[in-house]
């Protein structure tokens, strides 16, 4: 089967839903020289090492110590792995759990499990929450992956925190490193240290690195996301060759055959011309949920800048919103055709699923479902999608698709890798700093002030 996913823009052109909503070819032609030289910029930042998430993949030596590290530590047959973290040190293991492993994976047995641990991502300090993941996940039987980039994010650190402590008090100091792994930034001179560097040191961890040209939300093919993957017995030869193959296509500048560039063209003239200030990600698929909480980060906190690179006040960035098809067909698409025409609306289709539900020939007495009988959910599923898409051309919303052939891990690197190679063309085109947080950083600072933290 041919694996590549595609991107259909037809309706999201003015031919399909007028010029005042569609995107003119004239429109993306004019655009070209930018997309050019903005390809020149980002090679340039690819080459000098300045950016890395494009390369993470190549990097043989670290997914060989992924999945060594992973097989040592699967033989300590561990019920749970926890992954402690936020933002972008979590969105990528939940949107590859979600992609990748059996609906209701954490409900099957450890048979059905393959001998693999349930994943839990803690990527919130709801004190309720985080107790109940405790009494579900006791250190003797759990081995918790603490992720911080920076090793300084307070909801992270306090997790650590009670975390260390009751593995002391459980298990013992000396139990610390079977049942901890951190992954932070290097230990490099003009990098930040980390706290999670002593703590490290102190416990004799294991440890990963998070490249430090690489961003939290970029990261999900580091070990922030691989090492996660890798124990439940995700396929990262898969995820690589994804990775490569739409490294491949994204070599070039030409929008007609760079479908991340083309995506980011498009959804940049639909912002900044046509008034669509909010991009929908609307997954027809469950395991691809997740995906779409996924790229709300990695579009938002790219693209939301009140700065241009030339230190201007330009307040960039498009809204982004997460959906599910068809459930929100029933939430949302009544907004979404009759409301404010001011959104951009992906549509995330599957081709084929792993499964097949067949709707059998009952309620036979029931002559207005005979259009259903015989039928099946797939082709139900693939209805609704059909007229979800027929009807928002009619009421002039463009619609981006994207099409999967299958979710598999080869497929699921594709389409994060274009995202994530969409959202770097897109910030060059809004001219801002796409690989930075200012105003996250901010907050940050206050409550850590407010918490009594010197300085
Ligand atoms: O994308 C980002 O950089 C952020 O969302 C971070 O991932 C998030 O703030 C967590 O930071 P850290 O990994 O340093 O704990």
């Amino acid at each position: 089967m041919k694996l590549d996913i595609r991107i259909d823009i037809t309706r999201a052109k003015s031919a399909a839903v007028g010029a005042d909503h569609g995107i003119r070819l004239g429109e993306l032609r004019e655009l070209e020289p930018r997309v050019a030289a903005a390809h020149e910029i980002l090679r340039g930042e690819r080459d000098d090492g300045k950016i890395g998430f494009w390369d993470l993949y190549r990097d043989d030596a670290v997914f060989k110590d992924i999945s060594e590290t992973a097989r040592q530590f699967l033989a300590m047959k561990y019920e749970n792995l926890v992954i402690l973290g936020i933002g972008g040190s979590a969105l990528g293991a939940t949107a590859l759990l979600t992609a990748l492993k059996p609906p209701y994976y954490n409900l099957r047995s450890r048979g059905a499990r393959k001998g693999r641990p349930r994943l839990f991502v803690m990527d919130n300090i709801d004190p309720t929450t985080f107790r109940a993941m405790l009494r579900l996940c006791p250190p003797k039987k759990t081995l918790y992956n603490v992720i911080s980039k920076s090793g300084d994010t307070a909801e992270t650190m306090s997790q650590l925190m009670v975390v260390v402590d009751l593995i002391e008090r459980k298990l013992g100091v000396a139990a610390m490193k079977d049942h901890v792994v951190v992954t932070t930034n290097p230990r490099a001179p003009k990098v930040p240290a980390s706290l999670l560097h002593p703590v490290a040191d102190h416990y004799g961890l294991k440890s990963f690195t998070i490249p430090f040209n690489v961003g939290g939300r970029f990261s999900v093919f580091s070990p922030v996301g691989m090492f996660p993957a890798a124990v439940l017995g995700m396929d990262l030869d898969g995820f690589r060759a994804g990775c490569a193959a739409m490294d491949q296509r994204c070599a070039t500048a030409s929008l007609q055959e760079n479908p991340a560039y083309l995506r980011a063209a498009v959804h940049y003239l639909a912002d900044t011309g046509k008034g669509k200030r909010i991009s929908v990600m609307m997954p027809y698929a469950d395991a691809l949920r997740a995906v779409a909480d996924w790229y709300r980060q990695l579009w938002a906190e790219s693209l939301g800048k009140r700065q241009s690179l030339d230190g201007q006040d330009v307040f960039a960035g498009q809204t982004p919103v997460n959906a599910l098809g068809v459930t929100d067909q029933h939430s949302q698409i009544q907004l979404y055709r009759e409301g404010p025409n001011d959104k951009i609306i992906n549509v995330i289709e599957v081709r084929r699923f792993d499964q097949h539900a067949r709707i059998p020939q009952s309620l036979t007495s029931i002559e207005r479902l005979g259009y259903l009988r015989g039928s099946s959910l797939d082709k139900l599923l693939a209805a609704e999608l059909r007229g979800t898409v027929d009807a928002l051309k009619i009421s002039q919303r463009p619609v981006v698709r994207i099409v999967l052939p299958c979710v598999n891990a080869h497929t699921v690197a594709q389409l994060l890798y274009m995202l994530e190679v969409e959202t770097a063309m897109a910030g060059r085109l809004y001219n801002v700093n796409t690989f930075n947080q200012p105003g996250v950083e901010e907050g940050k600072r206050i409550a850590r002030a407010l918490m009594g933290a010197e300085g």
